[in-house]
């Protein structure tokens, strides 16, 4: 299944993303780009603040695209820095993640592709609130 996806595309698609990141203060663009599954394409890219601790991750700008336009479940992943390489999200971007794609999405990290469920075991998620 996972070879069945174009990396290639979404991987452009976050580095795109990363292009329009406002990373002022730390230097630091991020881009990401996920695959829903009704076929969208959605991205999202950092956004700092003066205030240091209010910056937006870029799977924040991503999580709120998926929702503005139709909602849906994320399948694919990809992060990426202003270099163009392959990152890890934040732990706190992993529980986005999992929320929007659950234990099954799959991200494109430099060790491969990985399940969500192998980078956030054990997660707490909606099902824990019932
Ligand atoms: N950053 C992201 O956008 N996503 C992550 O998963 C890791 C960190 C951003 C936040 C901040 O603007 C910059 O990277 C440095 O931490």
């Amino acid at each position: 299944m996972a070879d069945e996806i174009d990396w290639d595309a979404l991987t452009a698609a976050a580095n795109e993303a990363a292009t329009h990141a406002y990373a002022p203060y730390s230097g630091f663009s991020v881009g990401a780009a996920a695959l829903v599954d009704d076929g969208r394409v959605v991205a999202g890219c950092n956004v700092e603040n003066a205030a240091y601790g209010v910056a937006l991750c870029a799977e924040c700008g991503l999580v709120s695209q998926l929702h503005l336009t139709g909602g849906g479940r994320l399948t694919h992943f990809v992060c990426v820095n202003g270099e163009a390489e392959l990152i890890m999200p934040c732990g706190r971007c992993r529980q986005l993640l999992h929320e929007n794609g659950g234990p099954d999405l799959l991200l494109l990290t430099a060790s491969g592709v990985r399940r969500m469920d192998e980078i956030l075991p054990d997660a707490f998620g909606p099902e824990n609130l019932r």
